[in-house]
């Protein structure tokens, strides 16, 4: 993409258009249930825009964010148990077009005049459903489905007023439609893979019940943060630490668009990166993007620091305050910065003001690039709103390059985590040797980006070898590669033995000081992704 087309707009009158998707979301009231953000995923996956919302969000408040249309999602309680997560009633009198899934659907049964009842058996796994083709959901699908079941209760009498509209053996309501009322409910989940027309289920009702149009793309999205920075940083300056992951790189280059030579990038070369990583975002940034940037060479800094140090947790706290401690001098040098753009991304916000009590603290993920606690400036967030995967579409859409775009996550204490033991300027260099090796030969092989993870780790241990009828006495690198979802749980990567044979005999023989490679064998857990 030229440059630019990534330098701001001159500013436009207000004309009246079409609302942004952002303004009408579709709002997916949540009670708990296991699929409550996938729901939330799907909808976006049909371009519209919504957002997953507390079950307990008062009618007066959901009326005021404009809905679209509201889903409430499945839960694991019965909705006639003490404790039971409810909605008020007045939801149901909104006339916004409501769709109730599982939970969601027997919830609109006891509130609006029918009946839910506990089943003998509980129904769990695929199910034939008989689909009447005249209802609203289901008008272009063939009558029989396959769909998806997950529960206990079942609705025995729909909603006044309400038409049953599917129905299985074990459950003869299975759907109900109240077009006048704008209520609809399923009692399968259209939201899993499992049910495979259930996509095509969730259009019908966005599409033709709520009237959302496929509007929210990378397109749209872009568009509408750079309206929102405009109008949130006016002429005032703005700083964002890259860190050469893809999110601070979609939110710098968002701002840039919006608010161009106001923003000025920090990128702090801690000498914790893998190769090439600190030059690549001179290089996109400073050379491609020209987008103001100022790069800080701290890797003494940072290595002095953590010289002597082995302990995982000191480590992270070590390169978090240093991190802050060179953003801090870099800002005050900039002079009046009134903004600070963050990378905080949707799945941070759902996590923070979630339901769900705090897991045990395994590790202290600082986010290097975070906020300085006391640093008083007003945060940007364009990310706000996005998914990882969004974020990289928006990238991709902004023109990215690839490798920024689909970058596996990286820790922000880099290699300094991923040596283990004391961290010194020759182990990083075979650490970082090592790993480029092990990337270069899994993109070869076009295995990047099936792994969640893939990755060098130096135990700071030496063995035993021999090389050229020579003894040696060196480090081995084990590779870590994993497959995973979320890095909540990871399976290691099963690569193929050819292709680890070439890895580990190229990194023996071409990095000085390594005699021996691994592989780790471990899912998490029992084990984490990173080694510390
Ligand atoms: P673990 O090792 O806990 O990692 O299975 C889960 C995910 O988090 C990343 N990770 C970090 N990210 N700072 C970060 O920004 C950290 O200190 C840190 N430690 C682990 C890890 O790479 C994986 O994606």
């Amino acid at each position: 993409m030229p440059a630019s087309s990534l330098a701001p707009t001159p500013f436009q009158p207000e004309q009246p258009s079409e609302p942004a998707p952002e303004d009408r979301p579709v709002l997916v009231l949540d009670f708990g249930g296991q699929y409550s953000q996938l729901i939330a995923r799907r909808v976006r996956e049909a371009r519209v825009y919504s957002e997953l919302v507390s079950h307990r969000l008062a009618p007066e408040e959901i009326s005021r964010r404009n809905p679209a249309a509201l889903i409430l999602s499945g839960g694991p309680a019965s909705v006639y148990a003490e404790g039971a997560p409810l909605a008020d009633p007045g939801v149901f009198e909104l006339g916004v077009p409501t769709l109730g899934i599982c939970y969601g659907m027997q919830l609109m049964a006891r509130e609006l005049g029918g009946r839910v009842e506990a089943n003998d058996v509980s129904e769990y796994g695929k199910a034939d459903v008989s689909l009447d083709g005249s209802a609203a959901l289901f008008h272009d699908l063939s009558p029989e489905q396959v769909v998806w079941m997950s529960h206990r209760d079942s609705v025995t009498a729909p909603p006044t007023g309400a038409r049953v509209t599917a129905s299985s053996e074990t459950t003869p309501i299975a759907a109900f439609e109240d077009p006048d009322r704008g209520l609809y409910g399923v009692q399968f989940h259209p939201e899993v893979v499992h049910t495979p027309q259930g996509q095509r289920i969730l259009e019908s009702f966005l599409y033709d019940v709520a009237g959302a149009p496929p509007a929210w793309t990378p397109a749209a999205v872009i568009e509408e943060q750079v309206e929102r920075i405009r109008a949130q940083v006016g002429s005032e300056r703005v700083i964002c630490g890259l860190s050469g992951g893809v999110d601070s790189a979609v939110a710098a280059l968002l701002v840039h668009k919006a608010v161009g030579d106001q923003l000025t990038c920090v990128f702090v070369d801690h000498g914790l990166l893998r190769e090439n990583e600190a030059e690549q975002v001179v290089e996109t940034f400073g050379h491609h993007f020209h987008v103001p940037l100022v790069s800080v060479d701290a890797r003494e800094r940072f290595l002095s620091r953590l010289a002597g140090v082995s302990e995982p947790e000191e480590k992270r706290a070590i390169v978090g305050e240093e991190f802050i401690r060179v953003f801090e001098e870099e800002a005050r040098r900039l002079g009046d910065v009134r903004f600070l753009v963050q990378g905080t991304l949707y799945s941070d916000v759902i996590e923070s003001g979630g339901d769900v009590g705090v897991a045990a603290k395994i590790k202290s993920h600082h986010n290097v690039g975070g906020l300085p606690a006391d640093m008083r400036m007003e945060l940007v967030e364009p990310l706000r709103s996005l998914f990882k995967d969004e974020v990289r579409r928006v990238g991709e859409q902004l023109g990215l390059p690839e490798r920024m775009v689909w970058r596996h996550p990286f820790p922000g204490p880099g290699l300094a985590i991923r040596i283990i033991g004391d961290v010194t300027e020759e182990r990083l260099a075979i650490l970082r040797a090592a790993d480029a090796i092990l990337l270069e030969e899994v993109r070869r092989a076009g295995l990047y980006r099936e792994l969640w993870q893939c990755f060098a780790v130096l135990p700071a241990v030496r063995s035993v070898g021999v090389q050229g009828d020579e003894r040696t006495y060196a480090y081995p690198v084990v590779i870590r590669a994993v497959t995973s979802e979320d890095a909540m749980t990871a399976d290691w990567a099963r690569l193929p033995s050819e292709l680890l044979d070439t890895i580990a005999g190229r990194i023996v023989n071409e990095v000085q000081g390594v005699n021996r490679v691994a592989l780790d064998l471990t899912s998490k857990p029992p084990a984490t992704i990173e080694w510390e």
